[in-house]
């Protein structure tokens, strides 16, 4: 038996049927491919990996969750297998809406009249009416004609752009957009290319090439970029795509709620409502709950609900789901104190972070994530350790989810950290970083 991914040290021999595998010589990489005819060999040799990570006590998610997610979460500590309090540094959450009483409140009444789900596809089975009034509230946020609703944020862009692109169409993303943009192009059928991250020459070069090769042409980006927190260019995306007849699609998963005056996110933030084609967002942030939508001039939205295939194989979203987001975006209005609230606990723990010496990326803040990294697998696990002992829930993004030189701690901020929670992470990051040799004793 023998493994064929490519390993990001040099392959040390695996000796998986003896039982032993040194995990801190192989990411998940590694088990892809593997040649052996039992198809499920590979699973065999992942889940030793896995449980000799576990066993040096490194491994840290999948984190059994006891209480709702609030600033401090109530987790089935792993190390002890006893309930303990955490600081939440790792929930997407930023508003703190999951939890707000008349979000609950919406939820319940909902549950009650609508009963648990509607048991299949919308086109099929029904549209709730909730859902249709939530896609006249989020298409107006979004400053569109119209918008439509998905199970998931995930699956909102892998059926909007696999409905799009189609064989004599392109599809230009940023290397760091999100995978379901890329499963999206994949599943489309259709050609993609990937342009580097944020550099507005490179998308220029693939313009220029795609112009007479392809005729639809759409520049896809995260608003917000989820493994680096930073934002897409987009005044001068939108320049160059009807500078080349391109449509522009951002992914705002991580703006919505946290960017623009009034929340409304890049397009928001950039006085840019109207001028990009379709905005596409999720519930699952901000809006505290789950579910995704796209948003977009009313015959571009109408064509995606009948030919994205996640919205027309899947069975609609749940409608007291659908309540809570309504809800949600209710407080949002209403409440605009939690999104100044956000930005000075960002702000607050980027500037004590970067005072400490550590490289904090993006400086300053462009959105509620900020980014430390490590850029080695090894020393991610083993700090992963000492912050999860120190009580702080922060996530570790190893290679190969991010390349190994940009492996990193991902903290997302939330309206609703005290300042006591920043502070307590602080500590445990100073005492890691200066454990970890990431920093130095003044
Ligand atoms: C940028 C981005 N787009 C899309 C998604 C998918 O959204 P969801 O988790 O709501 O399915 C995510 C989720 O992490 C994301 O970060």
């Amino acid at each position: 038996m023998t493994l064929t991914a490519s390993s990001y040290v040099a392959p040390h021999k695996l000796l998986v049927d003896e039982g032993a595998i040194d995990s801190d010589h192989y990411t998940m990489a590694d088990f892809v491919e593997q040649d052996d005819p039992d198809l499920f060999a590979k699973a065999r040799s992942y889940y030793a990996f896995i449980e000799d990570w576990k066993r040096k006590k490194t491994h840290f998610y999948l984190r059994r969750l006891l209480s709702a997610c609030r600033n401090r979460v109530t987790v089935l500590d792993n190390l002890t297998d006893r309930p303990r309090e955490m600081i939440m540094m790792g929930s997407n959450n930023y508003l703190g809406l999951s939890t707000h009483p008349k979000v609950i409140e919406a939820g319940q009444k909902a549950l009650a009249k609508y009963g648990s789900g509607l048991c299949g596809a919308p086109h099929m089975n029904g549209l709730c009416d909730l859902v249709r009034e939530l896609e006249v509230r989020l298409a107006r946020l979004k400053s569109c004609e119209d918008a439509m609703v998905f199970s998931t944020g995930y699956s909102a862009n892998v059926g909007s752009v696999s409905a799009l692109i189609r064989s004599k169409d392109v599809a230009l993303m940023d290397r760091w957009d999100h995978a379901s943009i890329i499963d999206g192009c994949r599943l489309s059928g259709g050609n993609f290319r990937a342009f580097r991250h944020n550099d507005m020459g490179h998308l220029e070069t693939l313009l220029q090439r795609c112009r007479h090769k392809f005729m639809g042409k759409l520049v896809v980006v995260d608003g917000v970029f989820s493994m680096d927190g930073d934002l897409a260019p987009l005044p001068e995306i939108v320049r160059l795509a009807r500078l080349y007849g391109a449509r522009v699609l951002v992914d705002d998963a991580h703006a919505t709620g946290v960017l623009g005056s009034h929340g409304g996110g890049t397009t928001d933030h950039f006085h840019l409502e109207g001028q990009v084609d379709l905005v596409m967002g999720t519930f699952s942030k901000s809006l505290g709950c789950t579910g995704g939508f796209v948003a977009g001039n009313k015959e571009a939205v109408h064509y995606i609900r009948y030919y994205a295939r996640s919205y027309m194989f899947s069975a609609g979203i749940t409608p007291a789901v659908v309540a809570t987001a309504l809800a949600a975006l209710q407080v949002m209005e209403e409440e605009p104190e939690r999104r100044k609230q956000l930005w000075e606990n960002t702000r607050y723990l980027h500037d004590n972070l970067k005072a400490m010496g550590y490289t904090v990326f993006p400086s300053p803040p462009e959105s509620a994530i900020l980014i430390i990294t490590i850029g080695d697998n090894v020393k991610l696990r083993q700090m992963s350790r000492e912050i999860h002992e120190g009580g702080v829930f922060v996530n570790a993004v190893p290679y190969p989810a991010v390349p190994l030189e940009k492996c990193c701690f991902r903290f997302s901020v939330m309206a609703t950290h005290t300042r006591d929670d920043l502070d307590r992470t602080l500590d445990v990051m100073r005492k890691a970083g200066l454990e970890h040799g990431l920093l130095h004793a003044a």
